[in-house]
């Protein structure tokens, strides 16, 4: 499905390589707050109820039951990145897709 001009939600990309991006999810797995970027302390943090995850979207503390959720990214040949957007059930420790 291709959503253009449309928002969908909100990810966070980091280049890893120079065609390798990785997207993770802003939207935390305890509850789906918007997890920030603490750019001083190298990670991402959740305002809510304090969760902290490393920059590779690992869980380093708090209470949600996962790591930020690692979503597909593509680079074309016009150097765009396409996330294939999902959405996963919060408070699970398992990835769970929202249909
Ligand atoms: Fe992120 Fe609770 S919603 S820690």
């Amino acid at each position: 499905t291709r959503s253009p001009a449309q928002r969908l939600g909100t990810v966070w990309l980091r280049k890893k390589g120079p065609r390798e991006i990785v997207a993770l999810q802003a939207e935390c797995p305890h509850l789906g707050c918007s997890v920030q970027l603490d750019r001083d302390a190298r990670r991402f943090a959740c305002p809510c109820h304090e969760s902290f995850f490393d920059l590779e979207g690992k869980q380093t503390s708090g209470p949600s039951p996962r790591g930020m959720d690692a979503l597909e990214t593509r680079v074309t040949a016009d150097g765009d990145v396409e996330v294939k957007f999902e959405r996963f059930r919060t408070q699970t420790r398992d990835r769970v897709e929202l249909g």
